[in-house]
């Protein structure tokens, strides 16, 4: 039997398989890639790029959780001049599509990073980044209005045709109404989900392990969360939506796809074991085989509705 066909479309995007890198779990978005074949990804997403260089932080920026982990790192990095300069052709050397994440603080530094990443070369697409709970403007703030998601959207795509997708943040009442909107404002795919909202102390000294407080949560602990929120989005809105969050095996990615997502993002998994992504594709392939599976396209949507009525009977009332 031929191999299984691995390519998917996200969107505009053809990538050459399912797998994403996602954004701030590699450094700039390079580390991983420098221990495994960067090949083996679809695409790698940048870490969220600001306009001003940012710090991030005051330390300790993680925490292990039982089954996660903690992050409060802040969006450091270099901010966008040394991006263009030299993070991008380091990312583009490996060869594999580049998704450039980026987060502004005002409508107005969206829409400027909005057309400075349009001047770049080689951009598959771009991030915004309407999902970061470690930043007290912008990131999760925006993103949990839908008016100001659909504001932020209409700015960057007002100043580039490249393919936009908004990365959303589980930590609101209705992800789908935050998903049209950001579709409204021009967002060409979706991506779910950024990290829960989390807390964790040091009972002896009597403090958070974190030091600004709460942080965000990723890790196997949030993989049901993001499930449901993926399936919510992909279903209501019918957006190309990447899934995301507590992916550590092929089947939790092949969950992702099974639910309806056309792209899987992989991120913590690989703070356990760096070759993670090798792992798991080669787990998507062997699943694909074993079910006769010519095409990872034939799982993304397959799921299963149940039917169950909910209502109560009338004599129960
Ligand atoms: O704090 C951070 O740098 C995390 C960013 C994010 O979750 O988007």
């Amino acid at each position: 039997m031929k191999s299984p066909d691995l390519a998917v479309h996200w969107g505009p995007l053809r990538l050459s398989n399912p797998l994403v890198l996602s954004s701030g779990t590699h450094g700039m978005g390079e580390d991983g890639p420098r221990l495994f074949p960067p090949e083996i990804l679809g695409a790698i997403v940048s870490k969220t790029v600001t306009v001003d260089p940012r710090e991030g932080n005051p330390p300790p920026r993680v925490a292990e959780t039982p089954c996660g982990m903690l992050n409060s790192i802040g969006l450091p990095n270099p901010g966008i001049d040394a991006y263009e300069r030299d993070v991008h052709p380091r990312l583009v050397s490996l060869g594999v599509p580049v998704i450039v994440s980026i987060a502004g603080f005002t409508r107005d530094e969206y829409r400027t990073l909005a057309a400075r990443v349009d001047r770049l070369e080689s951009v598959a697409g771009i991030e915004v980044n309407v999902s970061c709970p470690n930043v007290e403007r912008g990131g999760m703030v925006a993103g949990a209005s839908p008016g100001e998601t659909l504001a932020v959207l209409e700015a960057v795509t007002g100043e580039t045709d490249r393919a936009v997708v908004a990365k959303l943040t589980p930590n609101v009442t209705d992800i789908v109404e935050i998903g049209q909107a950001a579709m409204e404002g021009g967002a060409r795919m979706l991506s779910v989900i950024n990290t829960l909202v989390g807390m964790s102390v040091d009972v002896d000294r009597r403090c958070s392990n974190l030091g600004v407080m709460t942080g965000g949560l990723s890790g196997p602990a949030i993989h049901p969360v993001g499930l449901a929120n993926l399936w919510k989005l992909a279903k209501a809105t019918g957006a190309p939506v990447l899934g995301g969050g507590g992916v550590v095996s092929a089947e939790g990615a092949l969950a992702y796809l099974i639910a309806g997502a056309s792209a899987v993002g992989i991120g913590t998994a690989t703070f356990v074991d760096p070759f993670a992504p090798v792992h798991i594709l080669e787990g998507i392939a062997d699943y694909l085989e074993r079910h006769e599976f010519a095409s990872v396209t034939e799982v993304i949507g397959s799921l299963a509705e149940t039917q169950a009525d909910l209502s109560f009977p009338e004599e129960a009332c």
